[in-house]
Parts: structure tokens; sequence; C-alpha cells
């Protein structure tokens, strides 16, 4: 179970994630974060980051097959061995079939892990939440690896995928993503009705992580509420 607002990080093919130095990206979200993170190594890093972090480890994307005979495929039952806790699925990098959205869907429910399926607009976000996913990740392609972030750019647009993805089922969770940098980009992310958002470049490339973690931070409203009422602040 995932904890709301959340900030999920996809670390992509970046070569700022790749090995090592998607490893310390890691270990700087766990040390400076106070919210709900999640994050989601390149493919061949996701068991050792599970095994250095107590952050939930999503896979990226995951092949709709099932084991045997197949060549250079990233396989469900060996990302749930890797210890995943979720997975994105039908990024628009990396888009899917319909009945490949279900595939993967089921499977993850089966073994309860999270699921994130990606839509490029309301209409598909409606279409998503009928599968039953946990969350529904409304992502514009054209504002992805921007700087106007898509709760800025398309305000009207998260308000009516919000509003379509809760009418088909109020459990799915909606996130947004494309372009989110900073606290005003989280915080207009929630007030448009989200639960959270989905960033990359933002994070992935930056200098310096901890400022830019505090920054995205600074627009959750839950670590507002604890510091103005002198609590201290855990991870969920
Ligand atoms: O999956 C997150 C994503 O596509 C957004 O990318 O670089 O615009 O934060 P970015």
């Amino acid at each position: 179970m995932i904890s709301k607002p959340v900030i999920m990080v996809n670390y992509k093919a970046y070569n700022e994630s790749v090995g090592k130095r998607g490893l310390e990206l890691t270990m700087n979200i766990e040390k400076y974060a106070k919210g709900n993170w999640v994050v989601c190594p390149q493919a061949v890093d996701v068991r050792e980051t599970v095994g250095s972090t107590e952050l939930p480890v999503f896979a990226q994307h995951i092949d709709a097959v099932e084991p045997g005979s197949h060549t250079g495929h990233t396989l469900f039952e060996a990302m749930v061995d890797a210890g995943i806790t979720g997975t994105l699925i039908n990024h628009s990098e990396h888009t899917l079939e319909l009945w490949q959205i279900e595939f993967m869907v089921e499977k993850c429910k089966s073994a309860g892990l999270t699921t994130v399926v990606c839509a490029n607009n309301p209409v598909t976000s409606a279409a998503a939440a009928a599968l039953g996913p946990d969350f529904v990740a409304y992502e514009p392609p054209e504002l992805i690896g921007g700087d106007i972030s898509v709760s800025t750019a398309k305000p009207e647009l998260v308000a009516e995928a919000v509003r379509m993805v809760k009418e088909v089922d109020h459990d799915v969770g909606v996130l947004c993503g494309a372009g989110v940098k900073n606290g005003e980009d989280v915080k207009r992310a929630l007030e448009l009705g989200t639960e959270g958002v989905l960033l990359a470049s933002g994070l992935v490339k930056a200098k310096d992580l901890k400022t830019v973690i505090a920054e995205l931070e600074s627009g959750l409203p839950y670590l507002e509420d604890k510091a103005s009422s002198g609590q201290t602040s855990t991870q969920q």
C-alpha cells in the first residue's frame, strides 16, 4: 500500500541514473525526503536498489509474457523475485496494447503489487481506470522532459482527468506528471485533485539533490501540517 500524497521518481534511461549513480540518487532521496516517495530505477538496478533502501521500488516497465521461450524480455516473475513493490505500466515512452495493460494489472493484483497505469489524456485516463489499477498517471507526452509542468500548462486537463477517473472508479488514485520540477508544481497538482506526481528529469538530472528534494516537498501539505503542529515528519 503506497501512502498518499506520493512523489514517484522515474529514473528512465538517463545516464545520470545508471548503476552507482542511480543507487546514489536513491540514497539521497532516502536521506533527505520526509514524505512518501517511490523510486523506479533502471531494470538492471532493481534488485540492488531493493537491497539498499527502505523506499518502495517500482519497475518502469514489465513485458506481458508468461515465463518461457522469450528473448530480451523483462519478466514479471523476475521483477517480483527482485523485490519490486509495484510497477509503472504503459508509460508513453513504452506504450502497450490494451490487453497487455490488463494482463499486467491482473498479474500485479494477484501478487499484491501496486500498479500505476500511465495515460496521455483524460479520456484514456478514464479508460485506464476501468482496468482497476491502484493509480492512473496522466502525462501529456508533449510536456515530458520540458520546463513547464502539466499542472501549470494544462490545469483544466488535470482536473478533468481526476474527474473522469473518479467517475469510473473512486478508489483509483490519480497522479499527474510531465515537467514537474518544484514545490509549486506539486502543490498545484494536489490542489487540482491528484494524489501525487510522477517526475523524472527535474530530479534525476539535478545537481543539488538535497535542495531539489526539499523544494519539491515544499508543495506537500502533509508536511506543512506536521511542521505547523510541531510533529516530526516520518517516512510513511
Ligand atoms: O514518468 C515521468 C515522466 O514521464 C515525466 O518526465 O522529465 O517531465 O519529469 P519529466
